[in-house]
C-alpha cells in the first residue's frame, strides 16, 4: 500500500529540486555486525521508498548521491560490490521507473564505471527519456569541483572559438555548463548519517538551497523522514540576501 501524504505537507509549495546525500550505509551493517556491503544493500530499499514517494508527491527533480569521485578509493571489494548493486538496481527497478512516469538521468564522469554499470545507464536513460514525471539523477563518480572545472573547461574552449569573450562570461554561462543545466535550482539539500558536510556535492548548486540534516543513517530513511524534511522547508523564510520585512511584503 502507498504510504499515505502528511496531509500538513502543501503540495503547491514544495521544493522543486531534492538533493540527498545518502550516507550512513556503511554504520548501519557495522552497528548489527554484517559486512559494510549489507548496508549498501540495504540502502537500495531506502532509495525504492523515497523515489516513489517523492514522484506521488509531485516533486520535480530529485538527485541522490551515489557514488562520488572520492569514493573510488575504497577497498577494491567494496568498490565492486557498489557497482554491482547500482547495475542490479536498474535492472530491477526500471520497469516500475517506467510504470511510474519517471525520468532516469545520471550525473558525473559516467565513463569512469565498468562497462555493464553504464550499459544499465545508458538504458535506463533511453528507454525513460520520453517519462514526464520526475526527474531521477543519479550522481556517480561525482564531483562538484570536477564539474565546475569541466564547465571552465568548456567556456574555455567557446572562447578559444570565439563564441563568447572571456570578459561577458555570467554566472548564467558557468550555470549551463554544469551537469545540473536542465534541472531546476537545487531547493533542497538533506544528509543523512549525522554528518555535517557537503562532501564535494552540488557546491555550486547548493548556493541558496535550504540544507536539512538528519542522524538517521540511509538503509532507515523512508517517507516519514523525507516528508519531515519537506515539512522543515516549508516552515523555513528564505530570504536571498532581503530582510524580513521586504519578505512579507513581497508575499501581499
Ligand atoms: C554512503 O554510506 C554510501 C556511499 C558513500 C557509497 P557510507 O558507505 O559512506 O556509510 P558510512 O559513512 O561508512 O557509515
Ligand atoms: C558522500 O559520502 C558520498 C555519497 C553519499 C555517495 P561519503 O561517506 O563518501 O562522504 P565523507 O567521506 O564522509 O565526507
Ligand atoms: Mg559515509
Amino acid at each position: 500500500m502507498d504510504f499515505p501524504i502528511d496531509p500538513r505537507i502543501d503540495l503547491n509549495r514544495l521544493p522543486a529540486h531534492v538533493g540527498i546525500i545518502m550516507d550512513g550505509n556503511g554504520r548501519w551493517a557495522m552497528k548489527r555486525f554484517f559486512p559494510r556491503i549489507a548496508g549498501h544493500r540495504e540502502g537500495v530499499n531506502a532509495v525504492d521508498r523515497v523515489v516513489s514517494h517523492a514522484s506521488r508527491m509531485g516533486v520535480k527533480a530529485l538527485t541522490l548521491y551515489s557514488f562520488s569521485l572520492e569514493n573510488w578509493s575504497r577497498p577494491r571489494d567494496e568498490v565492486n560490490a557498489l557497482m554491482e548493486i547500482l547495475a542490479e538496481f536498474l535492472e530491477r527497478e526500471l520497469s516500475r521507473i517506467l510504470d511510474e512516469g519517471i525520468r532516469f538521468n545520471a550525473i558525473g564522469h559516467i565513463e569512469d564505471l565498468p562497462l555493464f554499470a553504464q550499459e544499465w545507464v545508458g538504458r535506463a536513460m533511453t528507454e525513460t527519456s520520453d517519462r514526464e514525471g520526475m526527474v531521477l539523477t543519479l550522481a556517480l563518480s561525482y564531483s562538484s569541483r570536477r564539474e565546475i572545472a569541466d564547465a571552465a573547461q568548456a567556456l574555455a574552449r567557446e572562447a578559444m572559438a570565439g563564441k563568447i569573450s572571456p570578459d561577458e562570461i555570467e554566472e548564467e554561462d558557468i550555470a549551463r555548463n554544469l551537469y545540473t543545466s536542465n534541472l531546476p535550482e537545487l531547493d533542497l539539500l538533506i544528509r543523512t548519517s549525522g554528518e555535517l558536510r557537503l562532501s564535494n556535492y552540488l557546491l555550486w548548486q547548493a548556493a541558496y538551497a535550504e540544507l536539512y540534516f538528519t542522524d538517521l543513517y540511509w538503509p532507515d530513511f523512508g517517507e516519514r523522514e523525507f516528508e519531515n524534511a519537506i515539512l522543515a522547508f516549508q516552515s523555513r523564510v528564505r530570504k536571498f540576501g532581503l530582510t524580513d520585512d521586504q519578505i512579507t511584503s513581497k508575499k501581499v
